[in-house]
């Protein structure tokens, strides 16, 4: 299977770009910027959802890291920005090997950029509603064995699925594959039920015809009958918070001042067969 040269449709904007936008990354087009734009001006602090997500993930890779995890596959993966699931984990242990798979095609110029020259990690350009095609895939194939433990990440990627595209379902095809000790990890949009949701909701309806806002219930339910390990399903700034060394954002705590209205509208949670 060889994936074609990545076309990157500038008249369009994409969520991968948007996001990357928000992140203060440059992967993005004006068509993107607008819409991030819209989120900074007219929804202020609402940024605070894509960094509160960022730095749960860091701090999850490490967790699962530290549980012995040395293979991930990162379903939606984004576009490269700062502190990549490779690059958290081979901190732990350089021989982890991770595949990123998104349907944009800017992921993929941009992630065969940054992964040139490392061997253990490959980007692959495909759509996470076909995980036999995924599975599949030779790059998948060769660099993750499906015998050892892996790391399935759906990181803020779940909400971009409708009801109907049967995002649990998604998830149980993965956990079928992968052996026990495995993990998965689910980040999602929180519908807070309030302005700030109908509004954040809206925009992203109107601008992609998706993304699906939902409650702790339909989230939790996203893992089947995993079990989840501490804390549990919480807003993703008060999941393990680990300050790094200068990063006052990451969970600096959250606890302890109380979280914003926007911070409340991301949760994820990491889970294992029980
Ligand atoms: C909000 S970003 C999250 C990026 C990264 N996982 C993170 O948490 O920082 C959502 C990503 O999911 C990708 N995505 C959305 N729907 C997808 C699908 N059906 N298949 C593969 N990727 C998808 C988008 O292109 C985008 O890069």
């Amino acid at each position: 299977m060889t994936d074609r040269t990545p076309t990157v449709d500038q008249s369009q904007p994409s969520i991968a770009r948007v996001y990357d936008y928000l992140l203060g990354g440059r992967d993005n087009y004006a068509v993107d910027r607008e819409i991030g734009d819209f989120f900074i001006r007219d929804l202020p602090g609402s940024a605070a959802i894509a960094f509160a997500n960022r730095h749960a993930l860091t701090r999850a890779v490490r967790a699962m890291s530290r549980d012995g995890i040395s293979q991930f596959v990162d379903l939606g993966s984004g576009l490269p920005t700062a502190d990549n699931v490779h690059q958290v984990a081979q901190r732990h242990n350089a021989a982890t090997r991770v595949v990123y798979v998104d349907n944009d095609p800017a992921v993929l110029a941009h992630g065969r950029a940054l992964l040139a020259a490392d061997e253990g990690t490959e980007v692959i350009q495909a759509d996470l509603r076909e995980p036999e095609r995924i599975l599949r895939h030779r790059d998948v194939r060769r660099l993750i064995d499906f015998d050892e433990p892996v790391g399935v990440v759906f990181s803020a990627v779940l909400h971009h699925l409708n009801d109907d595209e049967r995002p649990a379902d998604l998830v149980r095809w993965w956990v079928d594959r992968v052996p026990s000790d495995s993990r998965v990890y689910i980040s999602h949009f929180r519908s807070g039920a309030n302005e700030e949701t109908r509004l954040a909701e809206q925009k992203l309806h109107g601008t992609f015809g998706r993304g699906r806002w939902r409650t702790d219930e339909e989230i939790a339910g996203l893992f089947g009958g995993l079990e989840l390990l501490e804390p549990g399903l919480v807003n993703c700034s008060l999941w393990r918070p680990e300050p790094a060394p200068g990063d006052r954002a990451a969970g600096d705590g959250a606890g302890r001042r109380g979280l914003t209205a926007w911070e409340q509208l991301i949760s994820c949670a990491l889970a294992r067969r029980p």
